[in-house]
């Protein structure tokens, strides 16, 4: 098994090991986990794992959101806009944004730890995944602006991150997201390892205690810095592929494809056990 970087800041690709000698080599999946955590992003091409050794795999890393979904396996949920497929399609719209997962505004205290993808089929046109290193979001950063996003905290909302995905919203819509409990995290997150990253993304509203279009003003520059194309590793699928991504550093959206695309990935999440702080 070999690790090879994809970028300069993000992103590795493993090669010369096949989905069930992985899965079944307690050493190699501690490598492959250390690379994750090194990396942020880590990618099987021509994987073909099947789902129940998906889930495996992803079982030796931590526990498992098991929440049931549309797909038979347990562990597995189809990302997809096909509706007969998964009947939560529409709230989909919101991964074309940047954003972490499970850091939604919903009165989160722990973002899922890592996020697996494979590829069962792909858009015709678009639908790349991109990602950025939060790590580097705040290592770029000046030893000023270091001082000046210290302490500060922010308001996430599902409404934030529903508004963007869906600009043309209902009233109606708006006041049910935004009759949900919304959190509040540090802009930057000291982590158990001590590295520090930024906390950005759809659902941050604005800043505690700032002028609002001033705290907004600020999310959206550190964002933009922060996914630059320089910073951005871009997953060009196939069928088969497999994308694991250390969600505790790293945003990531989807490129835009249609909602009548078939492009459909099956999905595993690795609950975190680590708050925001
Ligand atoms: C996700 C997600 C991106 C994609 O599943 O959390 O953001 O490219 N997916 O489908
Ligand atoms: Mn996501």
């Amino acid at each position: 098994m070999t690790i090879n970087r994809l970028s300069n800041t993000i992103g590795a690709e493993v090669v010369g090991v096949d989905a069930d000698v992985l899965v079944k080599d307690d050493d190699l999946a501690a490598e492959v986990l250390r690379a994750i955590g090194m990396h942020g992003v880590v990618v099987f091409r021509d994987f073909d794992i099947t789902p129940e050794m998906q889930v495996e795999l992803c079982s030796k890393w931590g526990d498992i959101d098991r929440t049931p979904g549309h797909h038979p396996v347990s562990g597995i949920y189809r990302v997809t806009l096909d509706v007969t497929k998964n009947v939560a399609a529409d709230y989909l719209h919101g991964t074309f944004h940047w954003h972490i997962d499970g850091c939604n505004g919903q009165g989160e205290e722990c973002p899922q730890m890592a996020t697996m993808l494979t590829a069962v089929a792909v858009a015709a046109e678009g639908g790349d995944t991109e990602f950025a290193s939060t790590y580097t979001a705040f290592e770029d950063l000046s030893e000023e602006e270091r001082m000046l996003v210290t302490g500060l905290r922010v308001v996430h909302s599902l409404e934030a991150s529903q508004r963007k995905a869906h600009p043309d919203a209902s009233t109606e819509d708006v006041a049910r997201w935004r009759a949900r409990p919304s959190s509040e995290h540090p802009l930057v997150w000291t982590h158990r390892d001590g590295r520090r990253s930024l906390v950005l993304g759809a659902s941050a509203d604005h800043v505690v205690g700032m002028d609002v279009e001033e705290g907004r003003n600020l999310l959206a520059d550190l964002l933009d810095r922060a996914t630059t194309p320089d910073r951005v590793y871009r997953h060009q699928w196939s069928v088969g592929d497999t994308v694991i991504w250390d969600n505790r550093g790293v945003l990531h959206r989807a490129g835009h494809y249609e909602s009548t695309s078939s492009r459909e990935m099956l999905r595993t999440t690795i609950l975190g056990d680590e708050p925001i702080q």
